[in-house]
């Protein structure tokens, strides 16, 4: 069973937020194309896996041929998130030991995405990164695929992500508000500059809709709760004003 809203839920807002990314990405691709895209954040569990697989869903929907392919080699976990067996995957082909096809899981439940997961973890995941035979197993996808999604460690604590990302023709970077503080995303951005990667746009994960305008209503409630609290504090006020008054 997959934990994937865009497949279990598309008809919901966060469905909808993932389409609008999508459409983003779409109008990006007027001069330049772009079909082998990144997702990178400053440290774990910010969403970057999340974000990917709903990327690659949303596009999928559209009839377009996809591929997830798991790039982060230290702790993958697209496998998991589909629902998938990890036995074989990148680092079989890499290593030469299983072709590309006999890795590669099809999707149950969207028919145009494909699967590459990490298969077993390696000791040297930046060497493989940074090999010619991964960028040239990259590239040899393109002619297979409208767009190619990877998903790569946090760019803030180790280098894959910058690695990957000279393969790429772009990297989204998400941002899980409340989890990292502006100087921790600063530099993620500087080093994902630093290697010339080609950022796409940014996305604000975990962000709390009570906070948003949007909410109107529960902005509405909170403003009318804390007017009636203050109103009570007029009153207290008031009341210890004519008790000394008396
Ligand atoms: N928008 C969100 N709201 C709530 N939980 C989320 C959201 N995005 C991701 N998560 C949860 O946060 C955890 C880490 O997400 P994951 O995508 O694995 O992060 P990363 O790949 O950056 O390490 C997971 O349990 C995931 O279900
Ligand atoms: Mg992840």
């Amino acid at each position: 069973m997959n934990k994937i809203i865009s497949i279990n839920s598309p008809k919901s807002p966060i469905s909808e937020a993932y389409r609008g990314i999508r459409t983003n990405i779409e109008f990006s691709n007027l001069d330049k194309e772009i079909k082998v895209i990144g997702v990178t954040s400053s440290k774990q569990s910010e969403g970057k896996s999340t974000v990917i697989a709903n990327l690659a869903v949303s596009f999928a929907a559209l009839e377009k041929k996809v591929l997830i392919l798991d790039g982060d080699l230290r702790n993958p976990s697209v496998h998991r998130m589909f629902g998938l067996s990890n036995i074989h995957g990148v680092t079989d082909v890499l290593l030469e030991k299983h072709n590309f096809v006999d890795c590669v899981h099809s999707t149950e439940d969207i028919n145009k995405l494909n699967v590459l997961t990490c298969g077993q973890i390696p000791p040297n995941p930046s060497e493989m990164l940074s090999s010619k035979r991964m960028r040239n197993f990259v590239d040899s996808l393109r002619e297979y695929y409208d767009y190619i999604f990877i998903d790569t460690p946090p760019i803030g604590i180790i280098t894959d992500a910058g690695i990957i990302s000279t393969y790429t023709d772009g990297m989204v970077f998400v941002v899980s508000s409340n989890e990292v503080d502006i100087n921790q995303a600063k530099i993620a951005k500087e080093r994902l500059d630093a290697v010339g990667a080609n950022i796409l746009g940014t996305v604000l994960n975990k962000f709390e809709a009570k906070r948003s305008g949007n909410d109107y209503y529960n902005y509405y409630y909170e403003e009318h709760d804390s007017r009636g609290k203050s109103e009570k504090r007029k009153n207290k006020r008031k009341k210890k004003k004519e008790k000394a008054m008396s």
